[in-house]
């Protein structure tokens, strides 16, 4: 427990000086892990994590829920060279040991600089470029990375959209969808996918759906037009020339398997699957292309930030619905993480803090 003048302070911050409130000695409930390996392994609930300072540009938001990615799994495994030069050569550096990429919370403190945000304001973000920090009771956030969660949008809701919806979007808006595209959406039963098969009908799209054949009935009921089971259907068993679009949110196989089933002047977007395929369309993506096709990954040009309260604004509107499978406590992230690597994972597993 905190003591309460602590808990007063940090709730009525005295200007913008947050060392006025924020104590050496305060301490939180944070999911770390100290060595790569299994999440359930490695991965441990302490109580005595050092509530983060936020500095100019940041704030400090209380985490009402995050949500369990791919990328969280990835990084506690650390399999590729690049997640060991990010977080650490043979473990990660003590600054880097709270994963968790997305937070919807409210503002608990504001470092100086920060314009437009008031404490107990309610904000969600992508925090992935400061290495994660939401499997915990408080974060920082760079005020740039801030949005604010509308009105009908729950927290539990707005935790799963920094990374999984907002990734939704931009391969959408990246497939250039019109309304009476058919789109094939591989990967459909995840976080990426239960948000992109909502989107891309709302956009008016013909949806087909890939995805495992126990998934089939829960992709089916988010509103895909066909859904085929991946694992009984190749890719050439789709057709030639029979989509507008394919976002694939589970490249796997070579991209250019797809080059067939798309039409003329057809849009690939990946935005997961091997990190080895998504290094391939990143630099050599016109080689699979027929013709006028396009092949291309995820970029930042369109916005993270716009897209997250694009998805906003389409649940707030009841276009789009989070898919939440389960919600759990802090304790149980680890064997959240373990569960997305077993593929049984349907839509989204949220954490939160109040349980
Ligand atoms: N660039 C970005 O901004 C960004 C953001 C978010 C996610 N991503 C990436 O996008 C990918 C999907 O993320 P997610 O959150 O949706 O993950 P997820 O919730 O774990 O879902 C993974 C999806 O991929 C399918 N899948 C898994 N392994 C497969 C395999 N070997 N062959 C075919 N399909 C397979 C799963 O299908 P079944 O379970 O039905 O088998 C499921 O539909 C990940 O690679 C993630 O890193 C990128």
């Amino acid at each position: 427990m905190k003591p309460p003048g602590v808990w007063k302070a940090l709730v009525t911050p005295v200007g913008h000086n947050t060392e006025l409130f924020l104590q050496d000695y305060e301490m939180m409930r944070a999911v770390i892990f100290r060595q790569y390996g299994d999440p359930k392994e490695v991965m441990e609930l302490v109580d005595d994590r050092k509530v983060p300072r936020p500095s100019a540009n940041e704030v400090l938001v209380k985490v009402e829920s995050s949500s369990v990615n791919a990328a969280d799994r990835h990084m506690v495994q650390a399999n590729y060279l690049i997640i060991r030069l990010l977080l650490g050569l043979l473990r990660p550096a003590e600054k880097n040991r709270v994963l968790g990429m997305d937070v919807a919370g409210t503002i608990q403190a504001i470092g100086d600089g920060v314009e437009g945000f008031e404490v107990g304001d309610a904000v969600a973000a992508d925090i992935r470029k400061s290495l994660g920090g939401g499997f915990a009771e408080y974060a920082v956030v760079k005020a740039a990375d801030l949005v604010r969660i509308p009105a009908g949008v729950s927290f539990e809701q707005a935790a799963t959209v920094p990374i999984s919806g907002q990734a939704a979007m931009m391969g959408v808006i990246l497939c250039g969808i019109d309304s009476g595209d058919r789109v094939l959406i591989n990967g459909a039963s995840g976080g990426v996918g239960s948000f992109a098969v909502q989107i891309a009908k709302a956009q008016g799209a013909h949806v087909t759906a890939a995805c495992s054949a126990a998934k089939v009935d829960a992709v089916k009921s988010w509103g895909a037009d066909e859904v085929v089971d991946y694992e009984s259907a190749s890719v050439r068993d789709l057709g030639a020339n029979a989509y507008d679009a394919v976002l694939d949110a589970a490249c796997f196989r070579s991209p250019g398997d797809f080059s067939e089933t798309l039409k003329e002047g057809g849009r690939y977007v990946l935005v997961g699957g091997s990190y080895y395929n998504m290094l391939r369309v990143k630099a050599f993506g016109r080689w699979y292309a027929r013709g006028t096709q396009q092949f291309r990954g995820l970029t930042q040009e369109v916005e993270v930030a716009a897209n997250i309260q694009r998805v906003f604004g389409m649940i707030a509107q009841g276009k789009v619905e989070p898919i939440i499978q389960k919600t759990v406590p802090l304790r149980e992230v680890p064997g959240a993480i373990s569960s997305i690597g077993q593929r049984a994972v349907v839509g989204k597993i949220v954490v939160n803090n109040q349980r």
